[in-house]
């Protein structure tokens, strides 16, 4: 029976030919991560398409697998280790809560979260913080915060509130967040999506202006990233966060910024906003806010806005809990303590050095370097690299000690603890030129030329290819 099974599950794998979840031949990872990732693959979801490397220890940028191997961290579990793996302080801060108190839910009072509150909305200058856990929950509370203003205090018509987002935005995975989707992924097989959604070019503020213009008085809310994160890293044209703030003033629409990505450090400052000196009315962190050890998500924003919300419209019962309240304060002493905003702008710049040198040798195959702080990306030429994908690549600095992870198929974001060393950075742009050098010319010569679905790449929404993937018809 067990060998049926086996068989069964190994087939299975065979046959699907889109994004294998554990195509791990037994040669490539030693037993006891072999034999793990085949468990996850057994027993969970193959929701995720994951580099076959097994977490076992981490501490600051390094991670160990089962076998003792170490390697780099160069994603941060999508930058919700912002702070090095198992920071101390965190750390520490949650082992002293856990004996204590971890739950009271929000129907009582507990001793942590106003102190959580208090710190949280004095660091980033608003006057309250809604308290929730994983990053799609604060985008959905943002959200729910959006239309209940644009009911009370702007008046739309009953049930008529816009929300508008970006092309190319990622939010999350609930449904009212996919509903904004522009990823085929995302959204297929999942409708009927929400209603009362529009969307626009990001960074193209002239089109904001434009359907602003037409539905102004309908729109609740603009939400954004103010760096796209998923769609690979896309900074906006310079100005461009001063117009959002302008046009959302003219029009009376709340400017919600998702920084759950771009929070906290990541892109060289406190808030990506911050390159521009604009404050959103709404502002959505989640990720590095739990130091990477719990998660800890929160919706801030002044009073006239959050107050809009009355006790019993929207809440959640791990939101504000102790232990997320003593790892979230923790977190952001970390961020403060070590300079971790600046740090990252100065190693970011360096980063970003190293790998344009890597493009320079490379000029064929790497496109574009761009990023801001420790929040990076390279992008692949497609055509010049086809069969091979960015994902192909990441398997191959894998093996080189540097872990990352692409999105879509030829970009590879490069988002590394901010606590990680000068000479650490330096082994991730080695990895990445041996790679290029050493390992790709085999790649191209052995990878078979196999036609994939470009066109599952082409938005339902609007019929565009907005992740310039690869043109399969060479
Ligand atoms: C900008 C942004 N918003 C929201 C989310 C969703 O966060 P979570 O996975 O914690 O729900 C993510 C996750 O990658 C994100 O990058």
């Amino acid at each position: 029976m067990a060998s049926k099974r086996s068989l069964q599950c190994f087939m299975s794998r065979l046959c699907r030919g889109r994004r294998m979840f554990a195509a791990v031949p037994e040669s490539s990872v030693a037993s006891s991560s072999h034999k793990l990732i085949n468990l996850e693959y057994e027993y969970s979801a193959h929701n995720y398409h994951p580099i076959p490397v097994v977490y076992s220890q981490a501490k600051g940028s390094s991670i160990w697998d089962p076998e003792g191997k170490r390697y780099l961290d160069f994603l941060s579990a999508y930058s919700a280790v912002n702070q090095g793996h198992c920071h101390p302080k965190i750390v520490k801060a949650i082992q002293e809560q856990v004996e204590k108190l971890t739950l009271s839910s929000r129907a009582f009072y507990n001793d942590k979260f106003p102190i959580f509150a208090e710190r949280l909305t004095s660091m980033f200058g608003y006057d309250m913080v809604l308290p929730m856990n994983t990053g799609a929950e604060g985008v959905e509370t943002a959200l729910k915060l959006a239309r209940k203003w644009g009911y009370k205090k702007k008046k739309i018509p009953k049930d008529e509130a816009i929300i508008i987002s970006c092309c190319g935005c990622f939010h999350g995975r609930t449904l009212a967040v996919i509903s904004m989707s522009c990823d085929n992924e995302a959204t297929r097989d999942f409708g009927p999506l929400l209603p009362g959604h529009l969307k626009v070019d990001f960074g193209d503020a002239v089109a904001l202006e434009k359907i602003f213009k037409e539905y102004g008085d309908r729109i609740a809310g603009f939400l954004f990233e103010p760096i796209q994160g998923e769609a690979g890293v896309i900074i906006p044209p310079d100005g461009y966060l001063k117009s959002v703030r302008e046009l959302c003033w003219k029009y009376n629409i709340l400017m919600i910024a998702d920084e759950i990505q771009s929070g906290l450090a990541r892109s060289g400052k406190l808030l990506a906003c911050d390159w521009e000196e604009v404050r959103p009315d709404v502002v959505i962190l989640g990720k590095a806010l739990g130091g990477g050890v719990i998660p800890v998500s929160a919706v801030l924003a002044d009073k006239d806005i959050m107050l809009c919300i009355q006790p019993g419209e929207h809440g959640s019962t791990f939101g504000g809990n102790p232990l997320a309240s003593v790892v979230a304060v923790a977190s952001l002493d970390a961020i403060r303590e070590e300079k971790l905003a600046e740090r990252s702008a100065r190693l970011g710049e360096e980063l970003r050095t190293q790998l344009i040198k890597v493009q320079n040798q490379y000029p064929d195959y790497i496109k574009e370097v761009r990023g801001r702080g420790l929040f990076n990306a390279v992008e692949l030429n497609g055509k010049a690299l086809f069969p091979v994908s960015a994902y192909d690549i990441c398997l191959k600095l894998k093996e080189r000690g540097i872990l990352a992870k692409p999105t879509h198929d030829t970009i590879i974001r490069l988002t590394p603890p901010l606590s990680i060393s000068l000479a650490e950075l330096q082994e991730g742009s080695k990895a990445l030129r041996d790679v290029l050098e050493l390992d790709l010319p085999k790649m191209l010569k052995e990878k078979p030329h196999s036609v994939s679905s470009s066109s599952s790449h082409i938005c339902d929404r609007c019929g565009r290819n907005l992740y310039g993937s690869v043109d399969k018809d060479l």
